[in-house]
Protein backbone atom coordinates (compact mmCIF):
# COMPACT_ATOMS: atom_id res chain seq x y z
CA UNK A 1 0.00 0.00 0.00
CA UNK A 2 2.78 2.46 1.33
CA UNK A 3 4.67 1.53 -1.89
CA UNK A 4 1.56 2.21 -3.91
CA UNK A 5 1.35 4.58 -2.88
CA UNK A 6 4.90 6.61 -3.12
CA UNK A 7 5.10 4.77 -6.63
CA UNK A 8 2.10 6.24 -7.54
CA UNK A 9 3.94 10.06 -6.25
CA UNK A 10 6.96 9.48 -8.35
CA UNK A 11 4.90 8.69 -11.72
CA UNK A 12 3.20 12.15 -10.55
CA UNK A 13 6.65 13.78 -10.25
CA UNK A 14 8.00 12.49 -13.38
CA UNK A 15 5.08 13.41 -15.78
CA UNK A 16 4.96 16.87 -13.88
CA UNK A 17 8.92 17.23 -14.73
CA UNK A 18 8.32 15.94 -18.67
CA UNK A 19 5.63 18.17 -19.27
CA UNK A 20 7.52 21.35 -17.91
CA UNK A 21 10.34 20.18 -19.81
CA UNK A 22 8.65 20.00 -23.35
CA UNK A 23 6.97 23.16 -22.83
CA UNK A 24 8.65 25.94 -24.21
CA UNK A 25 8.77 29.65 -24.42
CA UNK A 26 7.74 30.58 -27.60
CA UNK A 27 7.52 34.29 -28.90
CA UNK A 28 5.22 35.26 -31.68
CA UNK A 29 5.70 38.28 -33.95
CA UNK A 30 2.85 40.62 -34.84
CA UNK A 31 0.69 39.72 -38.37
CA UNK A 32 -2.50 41.10 -39.71
CA UNK A 33 -5.18 40.00 -41.17
CA UNK A 34 -5.57 36.62 -42.96
CA UNK A 35 -1.78 35.87 -41.66
CA UNK A 36 -2.97 36.26 -37.98
CA UNK A 37 -6.05 34.16 -38.46
CA UNK A 38 -3.42 31.75 -39.94
CA UNK A 39 -1.51 31.55 -37.10
CA UNK A 40 -4.18 31.53 -34.32
CA UNK A 41 -4.80 27.95 -34.71
CA UNK A 42 -0.86 26.39 -34.58
CA UNK A 43 -0.73 28.84 -31.25
CA UNK A 44 -4.15 27.58 -30.06
CA UNK A 45 -2.41 23.93 -30.85
CA UNK A 46 0.81 24.74 -28.47
CA UNK A 47 -0.58 26.50 -25.64
CA UNK A 48 -2.55 22.82 -25.16
CA UNK A 49 0.61 20.90 -25.76
CA UNK A 50 1.63 23.10 -22.80
CA UNK A 51 3.89 25.51 -24.51
CA UNK A 52 3.80 29.59 -23.14
CA UNK A 53 3.24 31.74 -26.44
CA UNK A 54 3.55 35.13 -26.00
CA UNK A 55 2.55 37.44 -28.92
CA UNK A 56 4.21 40.87 -30.06
CA UNK A 57 1.37 42.81 -30.01
CA UNK A 58 1.04 46.72 -31.62
CA UNK A 59 -0.84 49.89 -29.50
CA UNK A 60 -2.80 49.72 -33.29
CA UNK A 61 -3.71 46.98 -35.20
CA UNK A 62 -6.61 46.25 -37.57
CA UNK A 63 -6.96 42.42 -36.17
CA UNK A 64 -4.63 41.57 -33.11
CA UNK A 65 -6.42 42.66 -29.84
CA UNK A 66 -5.19 42.36 -26.73
CA UNK A 67 -7.94 41.91 -24.99
CA UNK A 68 -9.11 38.97 -27.50
CA UNK A 69 -8.04 35.73 -25.73
CA UNK A 70 -6.25 35.31 -22.73
CA UNK A 71 -4.78 32.17 -23.57
CA UNK A 72 -2.12 33.84 -25.62
CA UNK A 73 0.16 36.29 -23.10
CA UNK A 74 0.57 39.61 -25.11
CA UNK A 75 3.97 42.07 -25.33
CA UNK A 76 2.52 45.15 -26.46
CA UNK A 77 4.55 47.79 -28.21
CA UNK A 78 3.77 50.96 -29.06
CA UNK A 79 3.91 52.90 -32.74
CA UNK A 80 3.35 56.27 -33.71
CA UNK A 81 0.81 56.11 -36.01
CA UNK A 82 -3.11 55.90 -35.85
CA UNK A 83 -5.46 52.99 -36.66
CA UNK A 84 -7.30 55.50 -38.72
CA UNK A 85 -4.00 56.29 -40.47
CA UNK A 86 -3.60 52.25 -41.37
CA UNK A 87 -7.02 51.86 -42.29
CA UNK A 88 -7.11 54.79 -44.57
CA UNK A 89 -3.75 52.98 -45.99
CA UNK A 90 -5.92 49.81 -46.58
CA UNK A 91 -9.04 51.40 -48.13
CA UNK A 92 -6.40 53.29 -50.53
CA UNK A 93 -4.72 49.87 -51.68
CA UNK A 94 -7.91 47.82 -52.05
CA UNK A 95 -9.94 51.38 -54.08
CA UNK A 96 -6.46 50.55 -56.11
CA UNK A 97 -6.79 46.65 -56.38
CA UNK A 98 -10.18 46.87 -57.17
CA UNK A 99 -11.45 50.10 -59.00
CA UNK A 100 -8.25 52.13 -60.72
CA UNK A 101 -5.88 49.38 -61.95
CA UNK A 102 -7.79 47.83 -65.01
CA UNK A 103 -8.20 51.82 -66.15
CA UNK A 104 -4.46 52.24 -65.66
CA UNK A 105 -1.53 51.39 -68.41
CA UNK A 106 1.55 49.77 -66.80
CA UNK A 107 3.93 52.80 -65.65
CA UNK A 108 0.57 54.42 -64.24
CA UNK A 109 0.56 50.69 -62.44
CA UNK A 110 3.76 51.25 -61.53
CA UNK A 111 4.05 54.41 -60.40
CA UNK A 112 1.23 53.94 -58.25
CA UNK A 113 2.36 50.47 -57.18
CA UNK A 114 5.39 52.17 -55.59
CA UNK A 115 3.79 54.49 -53.97
CA UNK A 116 2.26 51.88 -52.31
CA UNK A 117 4.65 49.79 -51.61
CA UNK A 118 6.48 53.48 -49.99
CA UNK A 119 2.95 53.78 -47.75
CA UNK A 120 3.62 49.71 -46.60
CA UNK A 121 7.29 50.55 -45.93
CA UNK A 122 6.86 53.36 -43.90
CA UNK A 123 4.23 51.49 -41.60
CA UNK A 124 6.32 48.33 -41.53
CA UNK A 125 9.24 50.52 -40.37
CA UNK A 126 7.37 52.00 -37.95
CA UNK A 127 5.90 48.66 -36.23
CA UNK A 128 9.57 47.84 -36.10
CA UNK A 129 10.67 50.92 -34.37
CA UNK A 130 8.05 49.78 -31.63
CA UNK A 131 9.87 47.13 -31.18
CA UNK A 132 13.44 47.31 -32.13
CA UNK A 133 13.80 50.90 -30.76
CA UNK A 134 12.13 50.74 -27.49
CA UNK A 135 14.17 50.16 -24.72
CA UNK A 136 11.69 49.01 -22.82
CA UNK A 137 10.59 46.16 -25.21
CA UNK A 138 14.32 44.92 -26.02
CA UNK A 139 15.06 44.29 -22.32
CA UNK A 140 11.36 42.64 -21.82
CA UNK A 141 12.11 40.37 -24.94
CA UNK A 142 15.48 39.88 -23.58
CA UNK A 143 14.54 38.75 -20.22
CA UNK A 144 11.86 36.44 -21.48
CA UNK A 145 14.69 33.77 -22.33
CA UNK A 146 12.68 32.56 -25.19
CA UNK A 147 13.22 29.46 -27.21
CA UNK A 148 12.09 30.24 -30.76
CA UNK A 149 10.25 33.60 -32.82
CA UNK A 150 7.93 32.54 -35.05
CA UNK A 151 7.28 35.37 -37.44
CA UNK A 152 5.30 35.82 -40.75
CA UNK A 153 7.82 37.17 -42.95
CA UNK A 154 5.29 40.11 -44.51
CA UNK A 155 5.90 41.75 -41.41
CA UNK A 156 10.04 42.44 -41.50
CA UNK A 157 11.99 42.59 -39.06
CA UNK A 158 11.94 39.17 -37.03
CA UNK A 159 14.80 38.18 -38.21
CA UNK A 160 17.08 40.93 -36.61
CA UNK A 161 15.06 39.96 -33.73
CA UNK A 162 15.70 36.79 -33.52
CA UNK A 163 19.61 37.14 -34.37
CA UNK A 164 19.95 40.01 -31.25
CA UNK A 165 18.14 37.71 -29.03
CA UNK A 166 20.28 34.43 -30.19
CA UNK A 167 17.07 32.21 -30.73
CA UNK A 168 16.18 30.32 -33.55
CA UNK A 169 13.57 31.39 -35.93
CA UNK A 170 10.65 30.11 -37.96
CA UNK A 171 8.52 31.61 -40.89
CA UNK A 172 5.04 30.94 -41.66
CA UNK A 173 4.85 32.43 -45.48
CA UNK A 174 2.41 32.08 -47.83
CA UNK A 175 4.35 33.87 -50.55
CA UNK A 176 6.62 36.52 -51.85
CA UNK A 177 6.81 39.46 -54.83
CA UNK A 178 8.44 36.99 -57.65
CA UNK A 179 9.14 34.30 -55.21
CA UNK A 180 12.12 36.89 -53.79
CA UNK A 181 12.24 36.29 -50.61
CA UNK A 182 12.35 31.95 -50.56
CA UNK A 183 14.04 32.22 -53.76
CA UNK A 184 16.76 34.47 -52.95
CA UNK A 185 17.10 34.12 -49.12
CA UNK A 186 15.90 31.10 -48.55
CA UNK A 187 17.48 29.23 -51.75
CA UNK A 188 14.30 27.76 -52.72
CA UNK A 189 15.11 26.74 -56.35
CA UNK A 190 12.41 27.78 -58.60
CA UNK A 191 13.47 27.41 -62.54
CA UNK A 192 11.57 29.96 -63.97
CA UNK A 193 11.06 27.51 -67.18
CA UNK A 194 8.10 25.54 -64.98
CA UNK A 195 7.79 27.64 -62.19
CA UNK A 196 5.43 30.51 -62.54
CA UNK A 197 6.77 33.75 -60.79
CA UNK A 198 4.04 35.26 -58.65
CA UNK A 199 1.54 37.69 -59.52
CA UNK A 200 2.51 36.14 -63.17
CA UNK A 201 -0.96 34.38 -63.07
CA UNK A 202 0.90 31.70 -65.38
CA UNK A 203 0.53 27.61 -64.55
CA UNK A 204 3.25 25.16 -64.79
CA UNK A 205 2.66 24.32 -68.32
CA UNK A 206 4.00 27.13 -70.34
CA UNK A 207 4.60 27.89 -73.66
CA UNK A 208 7.62 29.52 -75.44
CA UNK A 209 6.11 33.25 -74.81
CA UNK A 210 5.16 32.47 -71.28
CA UNK A 211 8.20 31.32 -70.50
CA UNK A 212 10.14 34.74 -71.99
CA UNK A 213 7.43 36.51 -69.89
CA UNK A 214 7.86 34.36 -66.95
CA UNK A 215 12.01 35.02 -66.74
CA UNK A 216 11.03 38.77 -67.81
CA UNK A 217 8.70 38.76 -64.56
CA UNK A 218 11.27 37.22 -62.39
CA UNK A 219 13.69 39.86 -63.28
CA UNK A 220 11.85 42.99 -63.48
CA UNK A 221 10.23 42.22 -59.76
CA UNK A 222 13.84 41.54 -58.34
CA UNK A 223 14.92 44.86 -59.79
CA UNK A 224 12.01 46.34 -58.77
CA UNK A 225 12.08 44.89 -54.83
CA UNK A 226 15.65 45.49 -54.95
CA UNK A 227 15.32 49.35 -55.18
CA UNK A 228 12.90 50.09 -52.67
CA UNK A 229 12.60 46.97 -49.88
CA UNK A 230 16.05 45.72 -50.21
CA UNK A 231 17.71 48.96 -50.17
CA UNK A 232 15.76 50.72 -47.33
CA UNK A 233 15.71 47.42 -45.41
CA UNK A 234 19.28 46.97 -45.69
CA UNK A 235 19.84 50.71 -44.53
CA UNK A 236 17.65 50.19 -41.79
CA UNK A 237 18.97 46.91 -40.50
CA UNK A 238 22.69 48.20 -40.67
CA UNK A 239 21.45 51.22 -38.51
CA UNK A 240 20.50 49.08 -35.76
CA UNK A 241 23.31 46.50 -36.05
CA UNK A 242 25.59 49.31 -36.79
CA UNK A 243 27.39 47.48 -38.98
CA UNK A 244 26.77 47.06 -42.73
CA UNK A 245 23.89 44.17 -43.01
CA UNK A 246 22.09 42.75 -45.62
CA UNK A 247 18.21 41.68 -44.97
CA UNK A 248 18.23 39.21 -47.39
CA UNK A 249 21.04 37.43 -45.29
CA UNK A 250 18.96 37.84 -41.92
CA UNK A 251 16.35 36.28 -43.76
CA UNK A 252 17.77 33.27 -44.85
CA UNK A 253 19.16 32.88 -40.87
CA UNK A 254 15.69 31.04 -40.52
CA UNK A 255 15.82 27.60 -39.47
CA UNK A 256 12.49 26.43 -40.82
CA UNK A 257 10.07 27.92 -43.46
CA UNK A 258 6.43 27.27 -42.72
CA UNK A 259 5.16 27.84 -46.21
CA UNK A 260 1.13 27.98 -46.40
CA UNK A 261 0.75 25.96 -49.33
CA UNK A 262 0.56 22.01 -50.05
CA UNK A 263 0.46 19.75 -53.40
CA UNK A 264 -3.37 19.71 -53.62
CA UNK A 265 -3.07 23.73 -54.23
CA UNK A 266 0.34 24.17 -55.61
CA UNK A 267 2.40 23.36 -58.83
CA UNK A 268 4.60 20.43 -58.08
CA UNK A 269 8.13 22.33 -57.56
CA UNK A 270 11.99 22.04 -55.88
CA UNK A 271 11.73 22.55 -52.53
CA UNK A 272 14.20 22.07 -49.54
CA UNK A 273 14.93 20.25 -46.82
CA UNK A 274 13.86 23.08 -44.10
CA UNK A 275 10.86 23.93 -46.27
CA UNK A 276 7.61 21.89 -45.16
CA UNK A 277 4.22 22.74 -46.95
CA UNK A 278 1.52 23.31 -44.65
CA UNK A 279 -1.66 24.67 -46.56
CA UNK A 280 -5.02 24.10 -44.73
CA UNK A 281 -3.62 24.46 -41.17
CA UNK A 282 -7.04 26.31 -40.30
CA UNK A 283 -8.74 23.33 -42.09
CA UNK A 284 -11.20 21.16 -39.57
CA UNK A 285 -14.58 19.34 -39.87
CA UNK A 286 -17.58 21.61 -40.00
CA UNK A 287 -19.33 22.68 -36.34
CA UNK A 288 -23.03 22.64 -36.50
CA UNK A 289 -24.66 26.29 -37.67
CA UNK A 290 -26.26 28.86 -35.83
CA UNK A 291 -29.96 27.92 -35.48
CA UNK A 292 -31.74 30.44 -37.53
CA UNK A 293 -29.02 29.81 -40.70
CA UNK A 294 -29.41 26.15 -40.26
CA UNK A 295 -32.86 26.94 -40.62
CA UNK A 296 -32.35 28.96 -43.80
CA UNK A 297 -29.73 26.20 -45.18
CA UNK A 298 -32.53 23.49 -44.28
CA UNK A 299 -35.25 25.79 -46.39
CA UNK A 300 -32.89 25.45 -49.78
CA UNK A 301 -34.00 21.63 -50.31
CA UNK A 302 -32.70 19.82 -53.10
CA UNK A 303 -31.32 23.03 -54.65
CA UNK A 304 -28.66 23.73 -52.07
CA UNK A 305 -26.74 26.58 -50.87
CA UNK A 306 -24.20 28.99 -51.93
CA UNK A 307 -21.36 30.40 -49.92
CA UNK A 308 -20.10 34.06 -51.04
CA UNK A 309 -17.41 36.66 -49.35
CA UNK A 310 -14.59 38.49 -50.27
CA UNK A 311 -12.87 38.04 -47.67
CA UNK A 312 -12.13 40.04 -44.56
CA UNK A 313 -10.54 42.82 -45.97
CA UNK A 314 -13.18 44.07 -48.09
CA UNK A 315 -16.38 45.16 -45.99
CA UNK A 316 -17.99 47.27 -48.76
CA UNK A 317 -17.75 47.84 -52.37
CA UNK A 318 -19.82 50.18 -54.82
CA UNK A 319 -22.91 50.34 -54.80
CA UNK A 320 -23.53 49.70 -58.72
CA UNK A 321 -21.40 46.68 -57.98
CA UNK A 322 -23.55 44.94 -55.15
CA UNK A 323 -26.51 45.53 -56.94
CA UNK A 324 -25.15 43.85 -60.05
CA UNK A 325 -24.06 40.84 -57.99
CA UNK A 326 -27.26 40.55 -56.25
CA UNK A 327 -29.49 40.88 -59.13
CA UNK A 328 -27.18 37.74 -60.52
CA UNK A 329 -27.38 35.92 -57.33
CA UNK A 330 -31.67 36.43 -57.70
CA UNK A 331 -31.93 34.58 -60.63
CA UNK A 332 -30.32 31.19 -59.39
CA UNK A 333 -32.24 28.45 -58.12
CA UNK A 334 -29.90 27.79 -54.88
CA UNK A 335 -30.27 29.79 -51.50
CA UNK A 336 -27.34 32.15 -51.09
CA UNK A 337 -25.36 33.64 -48.03
CA UNK A 338 -23.98 36.81 -48.54
CA UNK A 339 -20.77 37.70 -46.01
CA UNK A 340 -21.42 41.60 -46.92
CA UNK A 341 -21.25 45.02 -44.30
CA UNK A 342 -22.03 47.12 -47.27
CA UNK A 343 -25.53 48.62 -47.34
CA UNK A 344 -28.37 46.38 -48.53
CA UNK A 345 -28.59 46.75 -52.35
CA UNK A 346 -31.71 47.11 -53.83
CA UNK A 347 -31.83 44.06 -55.90
CA UNK A 348 -31.29 41.75 -53.57
CA UNK A 349 -33.42 38.52 -54.04
CA UNK A 350 -35.91 36.70 -51.85
CA UNK A 351 -33.10 34.02 -52.24
CA UNK A 352 -30.19 35.66 -50.45
CA UNK A 353 -29.38 36.54 -47.17
CA UNK A 354 -26.64 39.28 -46.05
CA UNK A 355 -24.92 38.28 -43.22
CA UNK A 356 -22.28 41.08 -41.36
CA UNK A 357 -20.35 37.24 -40.27
CA UNK A 358 -20.65 33.92 -41.53
CA UNK A 359 -19.11 30.81 -40.10
CA UNK A 360 -17.12 30.16 -43.71
CA UNK A 361 -15.62 26.87 -42.59
CA UNK A 362 -18.97 25.59 -41.13
CA UNK A 363 -21.09 26.20 -44.15
CA UNK A 364 -18.58 25.03 -46.72
CA UNK A 365 -18.62 21.59 -44.77
CA UNK A 366 -22.24 21.38 -44.72
CA UNK A 367 -23.65 18.90 -46.76
CA UNK A 368 -26.04 21.42 -48.94
CA UNK A 369 -23.28 23.54 -50.30
CA UNK A 370 -22.62 23.47 -53.55
CA UNK A 371 -20.40 26.25 -54.37
CA UNK A 372 -18.48 28.97 -52.71
CA UNK A 373 -17.91 32.31 -54.64
CA UNK A 374 -15.04 33.83 -53.09
CA UNK A 375 -12.20 36.61 -53.50
CA UNK A 376 -9.31 34.15 -53.47
CA UNK A 377 -7.93 34.24 -50.63
CA UNK A 378 -5.77 31.26 -49.43
CA UNK A 379 -7.18 30.51 -46.29
CA UNK A 380 -10.80 30.21 -48.18
CA UNK A 381 -9.59 28.55 -50.84
CA UNK A 382 -8.34 25.78 -48.47
CA UNK A 383 -11.46 25.48 -46.90
CA UNK A 384 -13.20 24.62 -50.08
CA UNK A 385 -10.60 22.37 -50.97
CA UNK A 386 -11.13 20.14 -47.74
CA UNK A 387 -14.54 20.58 -47.61
CA UNK A 388 -15.09 20.00 -52.01
CA UNK A 389 -16.58 22.48 -52.84
CA UNK A 390 -16.38 23.92 -56.52
CA UNK A 391 -15.08 27.73 -56.63
CA UNK A 392 -16.29 30.36 -58.64
CA UNK A 393 -13.82 33.08 -57.86
CA UNK A 394 -13.47 37.13 -58.20
CA UNK A 395 -9.81 37.76 -57.47
CA UNK A 396 -8.42 41.22 -56.20
CA UNK A 397 -5.33 41.33 -54.83
CA UNK A 398 -1.94 40.04 -53.54
CA UNK A 399 -1.62 36.73 -54.29
CA UNK A 400 -5.55 35.94 -55.16
CA UNK A 401 -5.33 36.11 -58.79
CA UNK A 402 -2.24 33.18 -58.49
CA UNK A 403 -4.80 31.27 -56.55
CA UNK A 404 -7.54 30.76 -58.60
CA UNK A 405 -5.70 30.44 -61.19
CA UNK A 406 -3.68 27.06 -59.55
CA UNK A 407 -8.05 26.42 -58.84
CA UNK A 408 -9.19 26.85 -62.11
CA UNK A 409 -6.21 24.66 -63.91
CA UNK A 410 -6.78 21.81 -61.28
CA UNK A 411 -10.32 22.01 -62.81
CA UNK A 412 -12.58 23.45 -59.69
CA UNK A 413 -12.60 26.88 -60.12
CA UNK A 414 -14.60 29.33 -62.97
CA UNK A 415 -12.65 33.09 -62.78
CA UNK A 416 -14.49 36.08 -63.07
CA UNK A 417 -12.67 39.27 -63.59
CA UNK A 418 -14.57 42.23 -60.99
CA UNK A 419 -14.13 45.23 -63.01
CA UNK A 420 -15.48 43.92 -65.95
CA UNK A 421 -18.20 41.41 -64.99
CA UNK A 422 -21.78 41.50 -65.69
CA UNK A 423 -25.16 39.80 -64.33
CA UNK A 424 -25.19 37.13 -66.25
CA UNK A 425 -21.34 36.32 -65.94
CA UNK A 426 -21.86 35.99 -62.52
CA UNK A 427 -24.98 33.57 -63.15
CA UNK A 428 -23.41 31.58 -65.64
CA UNK A 429 -20.38 30.79 -63.49
CA UNK A 430 -22.27 29.46 -60.71
CA UNK A 431 -24.34 27.38 -62.70
CA UNK A 432 -21.50 25.75 -64.45
CA UNK A 433 -19.68 24.96 -61.33
CA UNK A 434 -22.73 23.53 -59.98
CA UNK A 435 -24.26 21.77 -62.82
CA UNK A 436 -21.08 20.55 -64.65
CA UNK A 437 -19.81 17.53 -62.76
CA UNK A 438 -16.66 17.50 -63.53
CA UNK A 439 -15.85 20.61 -61.09
CA UNK A 440 -17.57 19.12 -58.34
CA UNK A 441 -15.11 16.08 -59.19
CA UNK A 442 -12.22 17.64 -58.95
CA UNK A 443 -12.70 19.68 -55.57
CA UNK A 444 -13.35 15.96 -54.13
CA UNK A 445 -9.92 14.72 -55.78
CA UNK A 446 -8.25 17.60 -53.98
CA UNK A 447 -10.29 17.25 -50.95
CA UNK A 448 -8.92 14.01 -51.07
CA UNK A 449 -5.33 14.64 -51.97
CA UNK A 450 -5.32 17.38 -49.22
CA UNK A 451 -6.52 14.79 -46.33
CA UNK A 452 -3.98 11.73 -47.04
CA UNK A 453 -1.14 12.86 -45.87
CA UNK A 454 1.01 11.12 -43.28
CA UNK A 455 0.27 14.26 -40.49
CA UNK A 456 -2.33 16.36 -40.79
CA UNK A 457 -0.95 20.01 -41.89
CA UNK A 458 -1.92 21.77 -38.57
CA UNK A 459 0.21 18.77 -36.58
CA UNK A 460 3.34 18.78 -39.46
CA UNK A 461 3.72 22.60 -38.50
CA UNK A 462 3.56 22.16 -34.64
CA UNK A 463 5.72 18.94 -34.99
CA UNK A 464 8.79 21.48 -36.83
CA UNK A 465 8.17 23.59 -34.29
CA UNK A 466 8.51 21.75 -31.27
CA UNK A 467 11.53 20.28 -33.09
CA UNK A 468 13.24 23.31 -33.48
CA UNK A 469 13.02 23.94 -29.87
CA UNK A 470 14.07 20.39 -28.77
CA UNK A 471 17.02 20.86 -30.82
CA UNK A 472 17.89 24.06 -30.40
CA UNK A 473 17.51 25.18 -33.91
CA UNK A 474 17.45 22.95 -37.63
CA UNK A 475 20.27 24.51 -39.23
CA UNK A 476 21.30 20.90 -40.07
CA UNK A 477 18.61 21.18 -42.77
CA UNK A 478 20.52 24.55 -44.01
CA UNK A 479 21.80 23.74 -47.61
CA UNK A 480 25.37 24.95 -48.68
CA UNK A 481 24.25 27.19 -51.09
CA UNK A 482 23.62 30.48 -48.90
CA UNK A 483 27.51 30.40 -48.20
CA UNK A 484 28.15 30.57 -52.46
CA UNK A 485 28.17 33.34 -54.35
CA UNK A 486 25.78 33.17 -57.70
CA UNK A 487 28.36 32.42 -60.05
CA UNK A 488 29.86 29.43 -57.73
CA UNK A 489 25.78 28.35 -57.25
CA UNK A 490 25.33 27.68 -61.10
CA UNK A 491 29.20 26.45 -60.97
CA UNK A 492 30.32 29.29 -63.49
CA UNK A 493 33.30 29.76 -62.48
CA UNK A 494 34.35 25.54 -62.57
CA UNK A 495 32.60 26.09 -66.13
CA UNK A 496 34.67 29.00 -67.51
CA UNK A 497 37.78 27.09 -66.08
CA UNK A 498 37.12 23.69 -67.90
CA UNK A 499 36.38 24.97 -70.77
CA UNK A 500 39.69 27.26 -70.78
CA UNK A 501 41.40 23.92 -70.35
CA UNK A 502 39.78 22.54 -73.03
CA UNK A 503 40.73 25.78 -75.16
CA UNK A 504 44.10 25.41 -73.90
CA UNK A 505 44.39 21.69 -74.88
CA UNK A 506 43.33 22.38 -77.96
CA UNK A 507 45.18 25.30 -78.65
CA UNK A 508 47.88 23.22 -77.59
CA UNK A 509 46.95 20.27 -79.82
CA UNK A 510 46.62 21.93 -82.92
CA UNK A 511 50.14 23.72 -82.48
CA UNK A 512 51.53 20.10 -81.99
CA UNK A 513 49.68 19.21 -85.57
CA UNK A 514 51.45 22.12 -87.09
CA UNK A 515 54.52 21.66 -85.69
CA UNK A 516 54.69 18.25 -86.75
CA UNK A 517 53.19 18.53 -90.38
CA UNK A 518 55.83 21.47 -90.57
CA UNK A 519 58.68 18.95 -89.52
CA UNK A 520 57.32 16.35 -92.03
CA UNK A 521 56.81 19.07 -94.68
CA UNK A 522 60.25 19.97 -94.13
CA UNK A 523 61.61 16.47 -93.98
CA UNK A 524 60.01 15.48 -97.43
CA UNK A 525 61.08 19.20 -98.96
CA UNK A 526 64.60 17.96 -97.93
CA UNK A 527 64.40 14.39 -99.63
CA UNK A 528 62.91 15.83 -102.41
CA UNK A 529 65.88 18.39 -102.93
CA UNK A 530 68.19 15.18 -102.51
C1 LIG B 1 -11.73 44.48 -27.20
O1 LIG B 1 -11.53 45.90 -27.35
C2 LIG B 1 -12.23 46.46 -28.46
C3 LIG B 1 -11.89 47.93 -28.54
O2 LIG B 1 -10.55 48.18 -28.33
C4 LIG B 1 -13.73 46.23 -28.30
O3 LIG B 1 -14.40 46.74 -29.43
C5 LIG B 1 -14.01 44.74 -28.14
O4 LIG B 1 -15.38 44.55 -27.87
C6 LIG B 1 -13.20 44.15 -27.00
N1 LIG B 1 -13.39 42.71 -26.96
C7 LIG B 1 -13.58 42.04 -25.83
C8 LIG B 1 -13.74 40.57 -25.97
O5 LIG B 1 -13.61 42.59 -24.75
C1 LIG C 1 3.19 52.87 -24.43
O1 LIG C 1 2.70 54.16 -24.19
C2 LIG C 1 1.99 54.28 -22.95
C3 LIG C 1 1.39 55.66 -22.87
O2 LIG C 1 2.19 56.62 -23.45
C4 LIG C 1 2.94 53.98 -21.79
O3 LIG C 1 2.24 54.04 -20.57
C5 LIG C 1 3.49 52.56 -21.99
O4 LIG C 1 4.44 52.26 -20.98
C6 LIG C 1 4.13 52.41 -23.36
N1 LIG C 1 4.50 51.02 -23.55
C7 LIG C 1 5.71 50.61 -23.89
C8 LIG C 1 5.90 49.16 -24.03
O5 LIG C 1 6.63 51.37 -24.08
C1 LIG D 1 1.03 30.66 -75.49
O1 LIG D 1 -0.11 30.57 -74.65
C2 LIG D 1 -0.84 31.78 -74.57
C3 LIG D 1 -1.91 31.59 -73.53
O2 LIG D 1 -2.54 30.37 -73.64
C4 LIG D 1 -1.41 32.13 -75.95
O3 LIG D 1 -2.14 33.33 -75.88
C5 LIG D 1 -0.26 32.29 -76.92
O4 LIG D 1 -0.76 32.51 -78.22
C6 LIG D 1 0.62 31.03 -76.90
N1 LIG D 1 1.81 31.32 -77.72
C7 LIG D 1 2.34 30.45 -78.57
C8 LIG D 1 3.57 30.88 -79.29
O5 LIG D 1 1.85 29.35 -78.75
C1 LIG E 1 -17.27 51.85 -47.91
O1 LIG E 1 -17.83 52.46 -46.77
C2 LIG E 1 -17.16 53.60 -46.32
C3 LIG E 1 -17.83 54.11 -45.07
O2 LIG E 1 -18.64 53.18 -44.50
C4 LIG E 1 -17.10 54.67 -47.39
O3 LIG E 1 -16.34 55.75 -46.94
C5 LIG E 1 -16.48 54.10 -48.63
O4 LIG E 1 -16.53 55.06 -49.67
C6 LIG E 1 -17.21 52.86 -49.05
N1 LIG E 1 -16.51 52.27 -50.17
C7 LIG E 1 -17.09 52.01 -51.31
C8 LIG E 1 -16.24 51.38 -52.34
O5 LIG E 1 -18.24 52.24 -51.50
Amino acid sequence: MKLGKSLYASVLLILCMTSSAHGGNILVWYTEASHWINMKPVLDTLINRGHQVTVLTPSVSMFMKTNESSRFRYEPFNVSFSLEAIEAYMEDFLHFSMYEMDQMNYLQIYIRFMEIMKTEFFFSLGYLDGVLKSDTVMKKLKEGKYDLLLADPLYPGSDLTAEILDIPLIFSLRFSLANNWERLCGQLPAPPSFVPAAMSKLTDKMNFSERVWNLLFYALQDIVLEKTFWKELDEYYSEVKGTPTSACEMMSRADIWLMRTYWDFDFPHPFLPNFKFVGGIHCRPAKPLPEDMEEFVQSSGDNGVVVFTLGSMINNITTEKANMIASALAQIPQKVLWRYRGEEPETLGANTRIYNWIPQNDLLGHPKTKAFITHGGTNGIYEAIYHGVPMVGIPMFGDQPDNMVHMKSKGAAVILDFTSMKTEDLRDAVNTVINEKSYKENAMRLSSIHRDRPMSPLDEAVFWIEFTMRNKGAKHLRVQAHELTWYQYHSLDVLGFIITVVLLLILLFMKTCRFCFRMCCRRRGKKKAE
